[in-house]
């Protein structure tokens, strides 16, 4: 009988709080899509200024406001954007932006740290000359942080580099900041300068921040008012919003200042893990909730065994490979969910061991 849940699979999995409903039920709510929705009006003005951008639109996820901000700095048929191959966009998003927009990707190497190397950058962008041939290049895109690379953080100084090369071309500079949050914390930075160099920036809400449902795009009024128009094509546009803006809105004032205890369990976490014979990990890489640890000997602790031992004590990881699983800390685990979970992977580990060792 499963006694506890702990699911680590990811920071979209928590529930909406008590408080979080409460104002759902009381939210002042008009029809969005005519542009009258007020609680809808006072989350976008309350991010747009937090993140230091003119405007703001609530989309509904992460994928939309990445496919809309990614459309609409890139509205000419046979543009390029340059982007990470480790990228959310390039590899979760559908190719959206190609089989939707006609933006050809160029991919450049993500580094371990979530970076592109700047040169490489430069050296991807397209000669204008060469127009006949290439694709025109129009927009650089960052990942903030860069979960595939272990949610790592992407510095200010690096971001102006990027947004200062954009600017010498001519380009626009987009931050995919489906947890910017996680970053301005992890790098004690505020969040509106750790964007200021961006055009754009997409930023989760319901991840790190904990809100059920959406995603907020910024930039400037020009941008917003084209992004506006490409999520209603989009089928984006939505009635009542104010429902969701709601919880948002409670979970931007309730969760940012958690994120910092979820950064030290991720590390505790990573620590304790470390300390499990058979288990891999380097904590220097935490920076901020994801936790991605390596099987020593997958040929003895099975990635797919483990992970259904710990379903049967109500533990759920996201197995990412056959010697490599990804934990993902939120505001609803807690300290005492953390030494349930390194028990439980002790023992879950010790017995795949024995179990080989019988053969
Ligand atoms: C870095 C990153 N960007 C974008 C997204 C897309 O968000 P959504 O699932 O809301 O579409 C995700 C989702 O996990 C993500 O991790």
């Amino acid at each position: 009988m499963v006694i506890r849940t702990v699911d680590l699979r990811s920071d979209t999995v928590t529930k909406p709080t008590d408080a979080m409903r409460a104002a759902m039920a009381s939210a002042e709510v008009e029809d969005d899509v005519l542009g009258s929705d007020p609680t809808a009006f006072r989350l976008e003005s309350e991010i747009a200024m937090i993140m230091g951008k003119e405007a703001a639109l609530f989309v509904p996820s992460g994928t939309m406001g990445n496919l809309i901000s990614v459309l609409v700095h890139c509205e000419t048929r046979g543009s390029e954007v340059i982007l990470g191959d480790n990228s959310h966009i390039h590899i979760y998003e559908n190719g959206g932006i190609s089989t939707l927009g006609g933006v050809h990707p160029r991919t450049v190497k993500n580094n371990p740290d979530g970076t592109m190397d700047v040169d490489l950058i430069e050296a991807a962008i397209r000669d204008p000359d060469g127009e006949l041939f290439y694709p025109t290049t129009r927009l650089i895109c960052l990942e903030n942080t860069q979960a595939n690379c272990g949610g790592r953080c992407i510095s200010i100084e690096y971001t102006d580099r990027v947004g200062a090369l954009a600017k010498k071309h001519g380009l626009k500079l987009h931050i995919d900041g489906a947890r910017i949050f996680n970053a301005a914390v992890a790098l004690k930075v505020p969040v509106h300068r750790l964007v200021q160099a961006a055009d754009s920036v997409s930023v989760c809400l319901s991840k790190g921040l904990g809100a059920p449902v959406g995603s907020i795009i910024v930039g400037s009024k020009g941008f917003i008012t084209k992004a506006k128009r490409m999520r209603k094509a989009l089928g984006g546009g939505m009635r009542q919003i104010g429902v969701l803006c709601a919880a948002a809105y409670v979970a931007l004032q309730e969760n940012i200042p958690k994120l910092q205890e979820d950064h030290r369990r991720a590390k505790a976490l990573a620590d304790g893990l470390n300390q499990i014979q058979g288990l891999k990990i380097d904590a220097s890489t935490v920076e901020t909730n994801m936790v991605f640890f390596d099987i020593v000997d997958a040929s003895t602790i099975s990635v797919v065994k483990l992970c259904k031992i710990l379903e049967q004590h109500g533990i759920l990881m996201m197995p990412v490979s056959s010697s490599s699983i990804r934990l993902v800390l939120h505001h609803q685990i807690s300290d005492s969910d953390i030494q349930y979970t390194l028990s439980c992977v002790q023992r879950g580990v010790l017995q795949l061991q024995a179990e080989a060792y019988n053969k």
